[in-house]
């Protein structure tokens, strides 16, 4: 076997062009969901102080963002609504004039080549913060169902492309599927946050999505941190009830995640680089202590390369722009 003076790994390295010619991964913009946070009202920007360059944005503001999106080659964008009203159940969710519907709406005319996401859970929607309806403490799960559902057929009538459950009740894939197939809406795509942890990393996401639980966590629905196994379970049951895409979220502190579901399920993979990594590479770079456009690219290609086709981040505007002057 041939080895050093011979063999020098090095020289693959010395140029920009080797480099690029041997890279065994490669980032694309239309890889990329840029998540954006609907308000009611016209003409509001809000921004969202723990998510530098993130703002709440009116119908009318995002319908101009998604369009710097489809500009930079982005591939999709993903809502998220702040409502008008907000009640034990969290009937605003599935109200066809709430934030969500409409955006969706004004996207299909102002970036029509961008694929529109819903994300689908009440608490944003509900008065307690909570992901369903209470049953004492915690979420009822099976009287969460039939309103993930028809809230998931609102954002698809609306134009949505993909519909992306974010609750973690077990059974919602089938029950949106079988709502969705019912209404005649048998091409929506249903991307299910099969593997969501119980997170800390979501702490700026909601403040921006004024979803703070008003008492109690999530941790009676979300994924238990040092598990990786139920992760394999949970994708598989998700792909048997018909979820076409299965995300993993977070994206940088599960990478091992990323790639075990990756190995076992035969859809694409996606993984949500969430508020918190954003915001810690942010605050970082903002002090000077590291090199911002370098770990946000390092940061996304090691996602990729972990596994996921498919990144949510709210680098995606500034990543699809590098990579477009890096060509
Ligand atoms: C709603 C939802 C959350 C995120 C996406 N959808 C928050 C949560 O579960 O509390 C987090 C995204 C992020 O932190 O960027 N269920
Ligand atoms: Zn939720």
């Amino acid at each position: 076997m041939s080895s050093f003076p011979t063999v020098r790994p090095r020289r693959l390295r010395m140029s920009g062009a080797l480099r690029r010619a041997v890279a065994e991964t490669r980032l694309h913009p239309s890889q990329f969901v840029l998540p954006v946070f609907v308000v009611p009202g016209e003409g509001v920007r809000n921004p969202i102080e723990s998510m530098p360059g993130h703002a709440q944005l009116s119908v009318d503001q995002a319908a101009i963002l998604a369009k710097e999106a489809e500009a930079a080659g982005i591939g999709s964008i993903i809502f998220f609504g702040i409502p008008e009203y907000k009640d034990e159940v969290g009937s605003s969710a599935w109200d066809p004039t709430g934030p969500v519907p409409r955006a969706i709406e004004a996207v299909a005319t102002a970036a029509p080549e961008l694929v529109r996401w819903a994300d689908v859970c009440l608490c944003e929607y509900t008065s307690h913060g909570h992901c369903g309806p209470l049953a004492g403490e915690i979420v009822d799960n099976d009287s969460a169902l039939p309103l993930l559902a028809q809230a998931a057929v609102v954002y698809a009538e609306a134009g949505a492309d993909v519909v992306a459950p974010s609750d973690m009740m077990d059974g919602r894939v089938g029950v949106i599927r079988a709502a969705l197939d019912e209404k005649g809406r048998n091409d929506t795509v249903i991307c299910s946050y099969a593997v969501k942890y119980a997170s800390g990393y979501y702490g700026p996401f909601r403040e921006a999505a004024g979803s703070v639980p008003s008492f109690g966590d999530r941790r009676s629905h979300q994924m238990d941190p040092p598990n990786v196994r139920e992760a394999i379970r949970e994708a598989q049951l998700d792909v048997a009830e018909g979820a076409d895409l299965v995300m993993v979220k977070p994206a940088g502190p599960y990478l091992d995640v990323v790639r075990a579901v990756r190995e076992r399920v035969e859809v694409p993979v996606a993984a949500y680089q969430v508020s918190g990594e954003f915001a810690m590479i942010e605050a970082a770079a903002g002090r000077g202590w590291i090199d911002r456009d370098r770990v946000m690219l390092e940061s996304l290609t090691g996602i990729v390369r972990a596994g996921a086709g498919i990144v949510l981040t709210y680098f995606a505007l500034d990543a699809a722009r590098l990579l477009e002057h890096a060509e």
